[in-house]
């Protein structure tokens, strides 16, 4: 392991976010760390976690703790997934590979991001455990199409479609780090902004190596080719989702559906009436409609009105392992983390996702055991108080 991301210089993910921090140019770091306007449902997502508290059984004996749990009929060796984390080869050379390895040696799944620098084919031929594949219709609907059928043929098991972006969010950190201008190729238009690159000569040196500036591999426009970086913010634009699109894209997949970005248990119902396998209570991380309730907050609700009939997913706002546990006693069957690796991997790439998986599942066993519970497929309500005033059916 990199001494950089050794205890006890990285004890928790919000070391490797300070590690991330000193390696990254602040348009990077910003790019993983920001949310959308105000970062409203950013914080309060993470917040929430603090609302709920434990109610452990003490003097019970728990002496091996089994993290493992199926998601999709396959096994994981803990409920943890890595989520879909765009342009993760801006945060370190071949980033998504680099992921998607350190998930694999783990035993837990990676879903690969629509917009992605690496070929969707070299990160599911990096991986040992499940892939999934992350849709978005950016580049129409022949380029998604096609994107399928290269994903199944890799062997990506699970399809996951992203229902919560009919426009980027309103990133303000973005902008005012330049990202359009630095984007522009107007070299009068970059110069102000180009220093925060210079200043991080390890990350500069990688990015270079690594032949530059990413294009979309698995995006590839009918006669043009790759997307650029510069053409995506107008392509997902022009590329919402709908819930008539689930029904070809079903089509086409012909296999596991996943969909992220459940905000309401009316579109939960939704999902489940669209035929997904499974769901994501999600709200991107913050990252694109602000003000919206935090995931935890709502995922008692979409439990108890789907929960039998679909599986639930939850991500938003996890930074201990202890957050899993809390997401898993409401009801969720695994969690995604997006923030918590993509700062391992702006720290020190596979090492520091590797580092942040060892975190998170260091702190699951720990939990378990303070909590009295063996088996985290036993975990439920009852370790767990909510506050009175949450949406709790
Ligand atoms: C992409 O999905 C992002 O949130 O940046």
């Amino acid at each position: 392991m990199s001494r950089s991301v050794e205890p006890p210089r990285v004890l928790n993910i919000e070391d490797l976010r300070r590690a991330a921090k000193r390696r990254l140019p602040r348009v990077v770091f910003d790019y993983v760390d920001g949310g959308a306007e105000d970062e409203l449902t950013l914080r309060a997502n993470c917040r929430a976690f603090q609302a709920v508290t434990f109610q452990p059984r003490c003097a019970v004996a728990t002496p091996a703790c089994d993290l493992r749990i199926t998601v999709l009929d396959t096994p994981l060796s803990m409920p943890l997934i890595l989520a879909p984390v765009g342009s993760s080869r801006l945060i370190y050379p071949r980033g998504e590979e680099a992921a998607a390895r350190a998930a694999g040696a783990a035993g837990i799944a990676y879903a690969l991001s629509t917009l992605s620098g690496c070929h969707l084919e070299d990160v599911a031929a990096t991986s040992k455990a499940p892939v999934w594949y992350q849709l978005y219709l950016v580049g129409g609907r022949d380029c998604a199409l096609s994107a399928i059928e290269r994903a199944k043929a890799a062997g990506f098991s699970a399809l996951v479609v992203t229902i919560d972006t009919a426009v980027a969010g309103m990133r303000e950190r973005d902008l005012r780090n330049g990202v359009k201008e630095l984007l522009s190729g107007n070299l009068w238009s970059m110069l102000p902004f180009v220093s925060q690159l210079l200043t991080k000569p390890r990350w500069l040196a990688g990015f270079i190596a690594d032949g530059g500036l990413m294009k979309f591999p698995n995006v590839v426009v009918p006669g043009k080719g790759p997307m650029l970086y510069a053409d995506v913010t107008a392509a997902l634009e022009q590329s919402v989702v709908t819930w008539e699109d689930l029904k070809w894209i079903g089509q086409a997949w012909n296999g596991r559906i996943v969909i992220k970005g459940i905000h309401t248990s009316d579109d939960a119902r939704r999902a489940v009436d669209a035929g997904a396998s499974a769901l994501v209570v999600s709200n991107h991380g913050g990252r694109q409609l602000d003000g919206v309730a935090p995931t935890l907050r709502i995922l008692p609700e979409v439990v108890a009105s789907v929960g039998d009939r679909i599986e639930i997913l939850f991500d938003g706002g996890i930074r201990r392992g202890s957050d899993i546990i809390k997401a898993l006693c409401l009801g969720a069957r695994a969690v995604m983390v997006g923030r918590a690796y993509a700062y391992g991997l702006g720290a020190a790439g596979g090492l520091g996702v590797a580092r942040a998986i060892e975190i998170l599942r260091t702190d699951l066993v720990r939990t378990l055991k303070l909590l009295g519970c063996a088996y985290i497929a036993e975990l439920d309500r009852s370790y767990v108080d909510v506050p009175t005033d949450w949406p709790v059916p």
